[in-house]
């Protein structure tokens, strides 16, 4: 009888007696703080029997709409959770951390990495996921945005959104009173920037110091990287064709942010000299979604392509990366794409420990 009198309040669902009353339940423990950030430990024993697990709770409640959503430390910090995250998801070892939780998924692209990443990644943290695809809401139909983040809202405890107007998550966002994440949007995607620094930091064993050169289109990708890296320490030197570039608000951005972190933005027309002596080589499609593919686009992105050849200027380490989807021998090589030096397959799976590390910490 006790359990059925816990008033349940599914707009705040971090503060609400019954939110308390699950977290009693899968044995959460809230800790002192820990040095300078406050921390809770999940899990601890009995009866799942699960790990304890101390996290940051500085993200809880909080949104990833854009890079500087997070600053230097929380994304230092994500990066660490979702290393662990990995290290028990390869041992196998239980990490159900958030039972009776719900992730919302609302897409309006489609979708082979970040929604599967983050469906599975919220079933292995013991929580559940519903699918929305553009054919599963009213907003096909014309509901508006605010007025389906409104609902949403009052359902689940987090929302992943991939969009076709950024404009479109950041009424989400404003609206849904939860934790809502970027899964994509024409100008960023946040979520992808993660699991880069992730593949970076255990490819070289730091971030702070290393090149990433990104040869090709500006675009959502781009920005991301260019935002993220640049906050880390990670020097970006971007090579785009003219016409191609990122938005001019968003270098300043990065720019500032890289001097920061004791790195460096360079913008560069020609790949070869963005590419010289990089750590790691970068690129993504030349047409995303909802882009029109016009002949001067293709024109103007065929020199960007990343060949054996341009590769063989960067470090002799270097690795190559690629946000997936690709189109082999359009923006990169067969030989390069699926050659030694990529870490594509890596990176894809890093999505998956990245994301579960945003979950746990936005809903500790
Ligand atoms: N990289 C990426 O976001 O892939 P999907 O489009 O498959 O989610
Ligand atoms: N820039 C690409 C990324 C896909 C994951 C797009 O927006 O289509």
């Amino acid at each position: 009888m006790a359990d059925s009198t816990v008033p349940v309040n599914m707009r705040d669902p971090h503060g609400s007696r019954a939110a308390e009353h699950i977290r009693t339940q899968a044995n959460l423990q809230v800790v002192d703080r820990l040095d300078d950030l406050q921390t809770k430990s999940l899990g601890g024993g009995a009866p799942e029997k699960l790990r304890t697990f101390t996290v940051s709770t500085r993200l809880r409640g909080r949104s990833l709409v854009e890079d500087t959503d997070l600053t230097t430390d929380e994304i230092l910090d994500l990066l660490d959770t979702a290393s662990r995250l990995k290290r028990m998801h390869r041992q196998g070892e239980a990490h159900t951390y958030l039972p009776g939780k719900t992730l919302g998924m609302v897409f309006q692209h489609p979708s082979t990495r970040t929604r599967v990443s983050f469906e599975a990644g919220m079933a292995q943290l013991g929580g559940t996921a519903i699918y929305l695809g553009v054919n599963d809401l009213q907003l096909r139909r014309g509901e508006t945005v605010s007025d389906t983040a409104q609902v949403l809202g009052r359902y689940v405890d987090v929302l992943v959104a991939r969009v076709k107007l950024h404009s479109d998550i950041q009424e989400l966002a404003a609206n849904a009173g939860i934790p809502v994440i970027n899964g994509l949007s024409d100008e960023f995607h946040p979520t992808q920037a993660l699991a880069d620094l992730l593949t970076l930091q255990e490819n070289f064993g730091r971030l702070q110091g290393l090149k990433v050169a990104y040869v090709g289109d500006g675009n959502n990708v781009a920005v991301s990287l260019m935002l993220a890296a640049s906050a880390v320490g990670v020097s970006v030197r971007m090579a785009n064709p003219e016409g191609y570039t990122p938005p001019a608000d968003i270098v300043t951005q990065a720019t500032w942010l890289a001097a920061a972190s004791d790195a460096t933005l360079e913008m560069y027309r020609d790949p070869r000299e963005a590419v010289r002596g990089a750590d790691a080589v970068y690129t993504d499609v030349h047409v995303s979604m909802g882009m029109e593919e016009t002949a001067a686009r293709a024109v103007a992105l065929a020199p960007y392509k990343v060949t054996t050849e341009l590769m063989s200027l960067a470090a002799p380490n270097a690795i190559f990366m690629h946000d997936l989807p690709m189109h082999r021998d359009e923006e990169v090589e067969a030989a390069v794409a699926d050659g030694p030096q990529s870490v594509i397959f890596d990176q894809a799976e890093n999505r998956l420990h990245a994301h579960k590390a945003l979950l746990l910490q936005m809903l500790c």
